[in-house]
């Protein structure tokens, strides 16, 4: 019932499409996602990844349109983690002859997974394996995001297939980029999902595409495992990549906070306006209203982050610790922050989210703005004040 989409001459996309997938392990998919795997047919075939486990039947119906499973010669893992290794199990039932191809943390994380003794051959950078007039190569990229990860690249065809990098979860009846025609809304996935899955490795980034740069490969499609597939915009998405590894942003600041009785949602508030009158990009958002994953998204590009909470029971409030908690995880870099908040007597939550951000390599601009209860016109014009000085600091 499903078709394979042929991508070029003998190169298959069989993955499967989640359409109504809204939480990815705590990660919010406003778009739903994909699934991408890829068939190869040489004289031999080779099937590059597989799909999560319940869309096996989807996966499996798209190879059999263009392909019997069992006469499958290779089964290669860039990634073992569930949503690209999850079925598995079920194909080597109808292809046991497939040999798989991974890494050697691949090799080891494989039997973890699924508790059977599949032989592996193993592969290092460089490695190559020949279907006939096509060629794998393998590229390991540990820790982007896991140890086993890996990119396969298709010689002849010039195919990157990087797994997880450069994916979005974005689902689409297309598969290319320019066919889609939403390249913003495409973008602003791919940042959401650098900025949650693969900011804390960063600085590894760099160096790999350099690797691949050393390597001579030519590059004229990207197929990553989640999303579109790059075609058109592949200059964009490698310098975009550069870009966010490096911790290159905008003169842009978010005011993220909660409140309690809306004291400290005025103070934001007033902040903005400061922000608003020295004519810096920013945006306010409001932690019980926005997903952290989205406010991720966000962080990528903002130079500055300014932080309010109010206090209680001696801290900040849970949406800002838990925030700032998944922040410290992810690692951003070259951010600048300040805190603010209003409170009834200890105050404390200033000093705690300045502690987070110290502890995430956050440059703290000044100690914080806290003012008592409900403020007033002076309290506001000080929260206005704060906001130009932020403007000046991140135009620096
Ligand atoms: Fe799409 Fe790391 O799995």
């Amino acid at each position: 019932m499903f078709e394979a989409a042929e991508l070029r001459d003998d190169i298959f996309w069989v993955g499967a499409i989640d359409w109504d997938i809204r939480e990815f392990h705590g990660y919010t998919t406003n778009r739903g996602t994909t699934y991408n795997a890829y068939l190869v047919k040489g004289e031999k075939t080779a099937l590059i990844d597989t799909v999560k486990a319940g869309f096996f039947p989807e996966m499996i119906s798209r190879i059999r349109s263009v392909q019997d499973p069992a006469k499958i010669d290779y089964l290669v893992l860039n990634h073992l983690e569930m949503d690209h290794s999850g079925s598995v199990p079920l194909f080597k039932e109808l292809a046991p002859n497939a040999q798989i191809v991974a890494t050697d943390h691949g090799s080891k994380g494989l039997p973890r997974h699924f508790r059977y003794d599949w032989p592996v051959h193993k592969v290092k950078t460089g490695a190559e394996i020949s279907l006939g007039d096509k060629t794998l190569q393998f590229i390991e990229a540990y820790m982007l995001h896991w140890p086993d990860s890996m990119f396969t690249y298709l010689k002849e065809d010039s195919v990157l297939l990087p797994n997880d990098g450069f994916g979005q979860h974005y689902a689409s009846f297309h598969r290319f980029d320019d066919e889609d025609g939403r390249i913003e809304a495409i973008m602003e996935e791919a940042a959401k999902y650098f900025a949650n899955i693969l900011m804390p490795l960063a600085p590894l980034i760099p160096p790999l595409l350099k690797k691949v740069e050393k390597m001579g490969l030519k590059i004229e499609m990207i197929a990553p495992s989640h999303g579109i597939i790059w075609r058109s915009h592949i200059n964009k998405i490698i310098s975009s990549y550069v870009e966010w590894s490096t911790g290159v942003a905008r003169d842009r600041v978010l005011v993220i906070y909660d409140t309690m009785w809306g004291s400290t949602e005025a103070m934001a508030r007033a902040i903005s306006e400061g922000l608003n009158s020295a004519q810096v990009e920013h945006k306010l958002i409001h932690l019980r209203k926005n997903h952290y994953s989205d406010v991720l998204g966000e962080i990528l590009t903002a130079k500055a982050l300014v932080i309010g909470s109010p206090t209680i029971n001696e801290g900040m409030f849970p949406s800002v610790a838990q925030l700032l908690y998944y922040i410290k995880g992810l690692h951003p870099l070259k951010k600048k922050g300040v805190a603010f908040g209003s409170y009834g007597w200890g105050g404390e939550a200033i000093e705690a989210i300045n502690g987070e951000m110290r502890a995430s390599g956050i440059e703290i601009l000044e100690p914080g703005l806290g003012i008592t209860y409900v403020p007033g016109k002076e309290d506001l014009e000080e929260c206005v004040l704060l906001g130009k000085r932020i403007a000046e600091a991140v135009r620096k």
